[in-house]
């Protein structure tokens, strides 16, 4: 069987993940990696044995080699960058949020449609998490009864100091938002995904807690805990904190924070859903389990078991009970969703993010950055 060949761009952060996520799916070979950092895409590529590295995106799109290549640029290069990759006839894996604002992304639907050929993802890749599809499966069953509240957070801390940088805090690079975008964004759609609900009604109140940061004068690596001896004091404009009150399409009603403030958090990112019947909720710090409430009945605690998963879901685990499966296994997941699409001749279940659904989430965005602005609920 011919191998599916991929190329990368961007080997900041994300970007090995993604080789590590790749190199578990035995239908791709990763052929080359780009970065216009070349030193850092350079000791990548020894690491992990890619043969070739480019240096610019125009590079890695004219090797004729390459069927798909994902985007793990930040969030302002989204939208020119995809569209070269689309427009270069290659299939599109793109790094969350989809573009900075609502207009680009339609702009991103637009020149897909004109390649229908071709075949794009979003990567929301906590969607494949085998708990989380055990929630929706339940759901989709109706065991939870009418969904009617959903609460929850996502909460960091790893800019909770003033000597913590990143350019998501920068609107020309981010976007107009810091927390709702970068990880408000995964929140947003994992609920949506769960329920079946769209957001329809915000209201949010954005907040930059700390006004004044110690801007790096080097390059930083998201999420490393490193501080630069060389700086320049910034007033930062994106918010690192966000409440946002919701109403969804079918009656449901919730509300979710998100923080980049939390002391002790890494990925406290969690949801819980309320219906006429039963509750569910799951965290991805102890994302191997789901819990279920009940009134008047024994509330359970269900750890992943393939053995006994619904049986839509088994598609999406393979380890043993005892043998947790996380953030790594669910992004995998979430990749191989995409590429098995793609090796079935586009048939099946396209159950990781599209172009669509991301273009909503960042409508969403805007519509609680400009709710913050205003003061008020904003209907989309
Ligand atoms: N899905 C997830 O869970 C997840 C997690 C983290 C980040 N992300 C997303 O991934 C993207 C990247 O985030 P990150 O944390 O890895 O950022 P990062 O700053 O660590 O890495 C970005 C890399 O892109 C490179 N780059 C910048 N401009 C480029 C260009 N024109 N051509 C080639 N390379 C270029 C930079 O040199 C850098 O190495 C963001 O959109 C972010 O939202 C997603």
């Amino acid at each position: 069987m011919n191998k599916i060949n991929v190329g990368i761009i961007g080997m900041g952060y994300i970007g090995e993940s993604h080789i590590e996520a790749l190199r578990r799916i035995g239908i791709c070979n990763i052929a080359a990696i780009a970065d216009t950092n070349y030193d850092l895409a350079k000791n990548k590529a020894e690491l992990y044995g890619i043969e070739k590295v480019y240096k610019t995106v125009d590079e890695i799109l004219a090797d004729e080699s390459i069927d798909v290549i994902h985007n793990c640029t930040p969030n302002f290069l989204h939208r020119e960058i995809n569209e070269k990759i689309l427009r270069a006839g290659k299939h599109l894996l793109s790094e969350k949020p989809l573009t900075t604002t609502y207009a680009e992304a339609q702009e991103l639907i637009n020149i897909k449609n004109e390649h229908p050929e071709l075949e794009a993802c979003v990567n929301f890749n906590y969607r494949l998490n085998p708990m989380v599809q055990e929630i929706k499966a339940r759901i989709a069953r109706g065991e939870l009864g009418d969904v009617r509240i959903i609460t929850g957070q996502y909460q960091q801390d790893w800019l909770m100091y003033d000597t913590d940088y990143s350019w998501r805090l920068e609107p020309e690079v981010s976007g107009p938002s810091c927390a709702v975008a970068d990880i408000g964004s995964h929140w947003m759609d994992i609920v949506q995904h769960i329920t079946g609900h769209k957001i329809v009604s915000v209201c949010g109140d954005l907040v930059t807690v700390i006004p004044t940061r110690k801007k790096p004068k080097n390059q930083q690596e998201t999420f490393k805990d490193a501080v630069s001896a060389d700086y320049e004091e910034v007033n930062v404009k994106n918010e690192e904190y966000a409440a946002v009150m919701f109403k969804t399409d079918k009656g449901a009603t919730g509300v979710f924070h998100v923080s980049e403030l939390a002391p002790g958090h890494g990925c406290y990112f969690g949801f819980e859903v309320n219906g006429s019947k039963e509750s569910y909720s799951w965290n991805q710090e102890q994302n191997d389990r789901m819990w279920i409430g009940r009134r008047g009945g024994n509330n359970s605690l269900i750890i992943r078991d393939p053995n006994t998963i619904s049986p839509e879901v088994k598609p999406y685990t393979s380890l043993a009970m005892g043998h947790p499966e996380g953030w790594n296994d669910a992004f995998k997941g979430n990749i191989y969703a995409f590429y098995k699409y793609l090796a079935d001749g586009k048939t099946g279940e396209r159950i990781f993010s599209t172009l669509e659904d991301a273009a909503y989430i960042v409508k969403l965005t805007e519509a609680i950055v400009e709710s913050s602005k205003k003061k008020c609920w904003v209907n989309l």
